[in-house]
């Protein structure tokens, strides 16, 4: 008897984005004026018979009790729990009515387009930890206590005598323990600096570590795989060059350098630290660099994200700012 009205209060129902909405619809169908005390009012209960009112009675009360069930429904849906446990029938995955579907940040898109052309190469991805031991983040890096590179990184201490790495360098002895060689693979991460912050530098960034370690692997393998994954990144033909640059775990080191365009020129920029990992290296993760050698880079895909996006000031990207991260769309 009431279903279209029925109809008509389950889509108004679906329609809403909150409380107060709900409330209002609940006036509008339940309040002292609203619509069923209104049919009651208006229906001539005298001009039916004894089974027509039976009828009216019975299909009055089940619209009744479906717009009452309705409302209770949404209301769980829509409240806060307070005691921190989602209320039966939420779903804390579903986006959000009122902000709408979210985007994948920046550095994150950049992130995982890297890793798609890497295991296209054969590499796999492996995850680290943030927090790791002294000895990882620098002894078995060839960066001994007292070496003069440990200031080059301000580290900041945890009070039980760990770090929060520095550089996903600190995965590298790890790896070649856990993986063995041959090995090939990549490990993006946060890493953490004690530096003051402006518009290039981040207490807070992301690396992204690789290294190939097989028989006869050179300086060759290492410039083929960083060209290859310019070429993809930036979808044309990427010039790069090395310049010698000194880290302790690499010899030779190098300062990877690619060709961009700034308006009408041409410049060098500087993306990546590499180098043929250091023999000491190899043999602190159990690896024998007379048989093996091995590259190592350390890509900076906070910086990457900015270049590929035009983003100018490293601090946007931690700043929590919906408006940065709506620019982006979920595209992968
Ligand atoms: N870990 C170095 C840094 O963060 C980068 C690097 C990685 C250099 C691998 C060479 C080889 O500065």
């Amino acid at each position: 008897m009431f279903d279209a009205e029925l109809e008509k209060f389950r889509s108004a129902l679906s329609g809403i984005c909150d409380l107060k909405e709900l409330e209002d619809i609940k006036r509008a169908y339940l309040g002292r004026t609203g619509m069923l005390n209104e049919i009651r009012k208006n229906t001539d209960m005298r001009g039916l018979d004894d089974a027509g009112r039976r009828q009216f009675g019975e299909s009055f009360n089940s619209f009744k009790r479906a717009v009452e069930s309705g409302i209770e429904a949404a209301r769980v849906e829509f409240s806060v729990s307070l005691t921190g446990e989602a209320p039966l029938g939420f779903d804390p995955t579903l986006p959000s009515r009122e902000f709408g579907l979210g985007a994948i940040h920046p550095i994150s898109l950049t992130q995982l387009e890297v890793e798609d052309i890497f295991r296209g190469m054969g590499f796999q991805v492996v995850t680290g930890d943030e927090a790791v031991t002294e000895y990882e983040n620098f002894d078995a890096v060839n960066v001994q206590g007292d070496h003069p590179a440990r200031d080059m990184q301000d580290t900041f201490w945890l009070e039980n005598g760990m770090v929060l790495r520095t550089h996903t360098s600190a995965m590298q002895n790890r790896a070649m323990k856990t993986l063995g060689v041959p090995l090939r693979a990549i490990f993006p991460g946060r890493c953490f600096r004690n530096e003051a912050t402006d518009q290039t530098h981040e207490n807070t960034f992301y690396q992204l570590e690789g290294m190939m370690i097989d028989e006869k692997i050179n300086v060759a393998h290492l410039i083929g795989v960083m060209k290859e994954l310019l070429d993809k990144v930036f979808q044309r033909d990427i010039k790069v060059r090395l310049r010698p640059g000194f880290f302790p775990f690499v010899e030779p080191g190098f300062e990877l350098d690619f060709k961009t365009r700034i308006g009408n020129s041409e410049r060098w920029m500087e993306l990546m630290p590499c180098g043929m990992m250091h023999p000491e290296v190899l043999r602190e993760g159990g690896v024998d660099p007379q048989k093996y050698s091995g590259f190592a880079f350390g890509l900076g895909l906070t910086r990457l994200a900015m270049l590929k996006y035009g983003i100018p000031d490293v601090r946007l990207f931690n700043k929590c700012d919906l408006r940065v991260n709506a620019q982006f769309t979920a595209s992968v």
